[in-house]
């Protein structure tokens, strides 16, 4: 495993929301804030519990990684890694490891982990399919991996008003850097190919109210690409309209679903 500390400069300098950015530790709050209930449920239904070896990959803020703490330690292992981990410094005083790791040019511990995790990654990764054979190949015999990737499946040309206009103008800058909207949705399909058993998956539309969580993560997102978006012909106007909007605790917004799909690695004949 190529590590180092969590204050040498990051690598992944082709990923459109960098960790480095001044909002970007509450933007990723935000983010946990909005995803660990959902996320941590299903870990647990997963099993996910004392005494398990986790791995965290690109673990961001580090709100999920700070569950697995709490939820594994002692008896476990917290292994969480990012390109950037500038917002990990924490997890150690927790038990946890932190990583400098870039999934994609990095190797990984092999044969390690009862339970392998991402979040809103490998989306963002042009060289994804190298990553998601990594991630399988740092399973322990039996365990766990579960993948929970954004994609605009059934809803990117359907959200309305000047959310919908930025969230796709957003979409296509994160395309333009090497993301994929289009490919979790065949999640299941490559667990099932790189011969992962007990797959599973469904997807999850989030519905929001202004002025929540979720809100006022994608208000932070729009400040964070502003710049971005006007060079592809957003007008400051709508940004500022959208984020207005964001705001509004009147108002609901869906957004692009959550593929989840999970998996286990087989165990030793
Ligand atoms: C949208 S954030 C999600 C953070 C966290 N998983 C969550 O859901 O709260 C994506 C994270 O992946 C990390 N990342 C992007 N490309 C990476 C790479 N090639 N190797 C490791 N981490 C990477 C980013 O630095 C960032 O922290």
């Amino acid at each position: 495993m190529t590590g180092s500390s969590p204050t040498s400069s990051p690598r992944n300098s082709y990923y459109t929301l960098p960790n480095e950015w001044d909002f970007a530790d509450e933007r990723l709050a935000l983010l946990g804030a909005a995803y660990d209930p959902e996320s941590i449920a299903l870990a647990q239904r997963l099993g996910v519990g004392a005494g398990w070896r986790c791995l965290e990959a690109g673990a961001g803020g580090g709100s999920f990684a700070r569950w697995l703490c709490s939820a594994t330690l002692p008896g476990g292992r917290v292994l969480a890694l990012d390109a950037d981990p500038r917002h990990l410094t924490d997890l150690p005083d927790r038990g946890g490891e932190v990583a400098q790791i870039d999934l994609v040019a990095d190797e990984l511990p092999e044969g390690a982990f009862d339970f392998v995790h991402t979040r809103f990654v490998l989306l963002h990764i042009a060289h994804r399919d190298i990553v998601l054979q990594r991630l399988v190949r740092a399973l322990a015999p039996g365990g766990v991996l579960l993948l929970e990737e954004g994609d605009g499946l059934g809803v990117r040309n359907e959200m309305p008003g000047a959310f919908g206009e930025v969230w796709r103008a957003f979409g296509r800058s994160t395309e333009t850097a090497g993301a994929d909207q289009a490919w979790a949705r065949n999640l299941p399909t490559h667990l099932d190919a790189l011969g992962l058993v007990d797959v599973h998956a469904d997807a999850q539309i989030p519905v929001f109210r202004g002025g929540s969580p979720m809100a006022r993560m994608w208000n932070l997102t729009w400040a964070q690409v502003r710049e971005t978006l006007v060079a592809l012909g957003v007008s400051h106007k709508v940004i500022a309209t959208a984020q207005a909007e964001l705001q509004d605790e009147q108002r609901w917004f869906y957004a692009p679903p959550t593929v989840r799909a999970w998996a286990r690695a087989p165990r030793k004949p």
